[in-house]
């Protein structure tokens, strides 16, 4: 296997082919998602939601989150591991920023970080890529601050919020970030955000004028089933087919068909 690097994501925007990424937060998943060819993957916060059930993505800790990445590393052969920064372990200074990003790469081994805003955690970005780890940018619908937003629809409509989108993206490339996340704004905004940046731009609910796209694994696999946003493509309905298996298990457990005379010993 050929180990996709953050410069080789820079390659592939230059030569056109598109970055497939997707979230995980444990071994066996990240095994089968690294095995798939899946370039990027993505221990998100969103494992506040999908792995403990919490309603945002605030609660998750930095040992959390180190948890989850240590587990994904260990599976993978060939993908980036990027890691998020969680809610409180950047936003007061750029030294704890530095440190909550040094603790993610020496204790889970994973490769980037990835953290939310622009402008406002510039300090603590500098700080981070002047330690030699790489950043992942993250801007438009940033789930951290969404008791700022105070609702989930699609960010950046207004001329305000877009031109300072643009900004952000610039200053991200122009700092030294390897890429960029877009989540939840108009595709018109985001391919012209593409157009003006040599770095990748992933998006969420962005559209098909960036530079890759990114889903959580749970969504794309149809395992979370009252998760319904437009943007989402379900490429398999496992909520039925693990229901299916639950249900044919319990009943063989109740007639007493299984364990069967070859499955014991
Ligand atoms: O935490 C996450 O899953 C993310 C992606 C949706 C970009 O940040
Ligand atoms: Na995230």
């Amino acid at each position: 296997y050929k180990r996709v690097t953050t410069k080789s994501l820079v390659d592939m925007k230059a030569q056109g082919e598109k970055i497939a990424m997707l979230t995980a937060y444990d071994y066996t998943m990240a095994q089968i998602v690294d095995g798939a060819g899946i370039d990027v993957i993505l221990v998100g916060d969103s494992a506040s939601n999908v792995m403990a059930g919490h309603e945002t993505t605030l609660p998750i800790t930095l040992d959390q989150m180190i948890y989850h990445a240590s587990g994904v590393v260990r599976a993978i052969k060939r993908s980036l591991v990027v890691v998020d920064l969680p809610f409180g372990s950047y936003q007061s200074d750029p030294k704890e920023a530095l440190r909550s990003a040094i603790r993610i790469m020496k204790e889970s081994g994973a490769h980037a970080v990835k953290l939310e805003g622009g402008k406002e955690v510039k300090d603590s970005i500098k700080r981070i890529l002047h330690a030699g780890i790489p950043v992942m940018g993250h801007l438009g619908l940033t789930p951290q601050s969404i008791y700022k937003f105070g609702t989930y629809t699609v960010r950046a409509k207004e001329d305000e919020e877009a031109e300072k989108l643009k900004n952000d993206a610039k200053m991200l490339e122009k700092m030294g970030c390897f890429a960029v996340v877009l989540e939840k704004v108009p595709a018109s905004l985001a391919k012209e955000v593409a157009e003006s940046i040599n770095i990748p731009v992933i998006g969420i609910g962005a559209g098909n004028g960036v530079d890759g796209q990114v889903l959580v694994v749970h969504d794309l696999l149809g395992m979370t089933h009252e998760f319904n946003p437009r943007f989402l493509r379900r490429y398999a309905d496992l909520h039925s087919e693990m229901t299916k298996a639950f249900e044919n298990y319990r009943d063989d457990v109740k007639s007493r068909d299984f364990p069967s005379d070859q499955e014991q010993y």
